[in-house]
């Protein structure tokens, strides 16, 4: 029974092509984003800038489930309508990140352990009676010379498992964020053993603690060179990297894999996920969709600026950006749309 549930909310976040918004900035996150602007990093301003996108006219028809953070599920909108129900009545399903942040991993130097499982069970319960349908738990891994270590793999591993296995439990949909980061000067060939030997343990994980294929929902990075390697691989070659990568290491179950756009810029992002569709659409088992934070909300946010009299031009950038991935679902997404 609950099973079936667990899929319903699945399939309800992607179906037309939809995909996630990930809106679930921690506040050091969100202040971080919000100094490089020059916005004021107040609770007040962090609330009327995610008044700004749930109330983003039409955001629905390409936006399936918004990823929120603990202050923002309990906050409204400056008229008193709490934001998880203008969520709903928008035909986007509420959820909510759950870890509470990548920590030191003891014994290895340079790499991070995500800590939250403490009192989870009861936080989960808080959050589905909030009105979130699924959750959230992102895992970092770095590469460098001897990183990643099987000790940082295992341990983010076998966190994501037990998070994903109470979010089960709870009749919560988990988003399972193994993240292989961006930063350095790696190749892509290095990046795809990385992200193949974290999936592969990530599934054996979670397979151990009995989580669901069926009720869950992947969200992983794209396999790329790190940012500072000197070989750049073209769309195509990404993209052939990426699913190869996904179809060798996901089990045919998972419904749905939602990428994170990990500091590409936005309209790359979309290239680069409809690359994918384009050359495997028909021969995926699951919908290959977006969970992305930046690459839909950094244009929308640089306009904003913090100032009321732009709320309506930021407003038309995310709705353009959130309508360009759903294009990129589809295989349809091209470089006019930015113009
Ligand atoms: P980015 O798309 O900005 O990488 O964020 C995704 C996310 O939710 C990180 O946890």
């Amino acid at each position: 029974m609950k099973s079936q549930v667990l899929r319903d909310i699945a399939t309800t976040i992607f179906a037309h092509s939809k995909g996630l918004l990930a809106m679930d900035e921690s506040t050091p996150t969100c202040s971080k984003r919000f100094a490089s602007l020059g916005i004021p990093q107040t609770e007040e301003a962090r609330r009327a800038y995610r008044e700004l996108i749930v109330t983003t006219h039409g955001l629905g028809e390409s936006i399936g489930g918004a990823i929120l953070f603990d202050e923002t599920i309990r906050q409204q909108t400056i008229d008193g309508i709490p934001f998880v129900k203008v969520l709903v009545e928008a035909g986007i399903v509420p959820g909510i990140k759950v870890d509470i942040g990548a920590k030191e991993l003891a014994g290895c130097s340079g790499e991070k352990v995500t800590e939250g499982l403490d009192g989870l069970r009861d936080r989960l319960a808080e959050y589905s009676r909030l009105g979130a349908r699924f959750a959230k738990w992102r895992a970092v891994i770095a590469i460098g010379d001897a990183i990643p270590s099987r000790s940082c793999i295992e341990a983010n591993a076998h966190a994501l498992a037990r998070y994903a296995a109470l979010c089960q439990e709870a009749g919560l949909v988990p988003v399972v964020e193994p993240e292989v980061l961006m930063d350095g000067g790696h190749t892509l060939e290095r990046c795809l053993e990385v992200t193949e030997e974290v999936l592969r343990e990530v599934f054996c994980q979670l397979y151990a603690q009995r989580v669901r294929p069926e009720g869950m929902i992947l969200k992983p990075n794209m396999v790329l060179p790190g940012t500072t390697c000197t070989k750049q691989e073209s769309v195509e070659e990404i993209a052939d990297a990426t699913v190869g990568c996904l179809l060798r290491a996901v089990p045919a179950a998972v419904p749905a894999i939602a990428f994170l756009s990990g500091g590409q810029s936005a309209a790359l992002a979309s290239v680069r996920l409809n690359a994918m569709n384009v050359r495997f659409k028909s021969r995926l088992p699951w919908a290959l969709a977006f969970s992305f934070a930046r690459a839909i909300q950094q244009p929308a946010l640089e306009l904003w600026k913090g100032q009321e009299a732009n709320v309506l031009i930021a407003q038309q950038a995310l709705y353009h950006r959130a309508r360009c991935n759903q294009a990129a679902r589809r295989g349809e997404y091209t470089s006019e749309m930015e113009n």
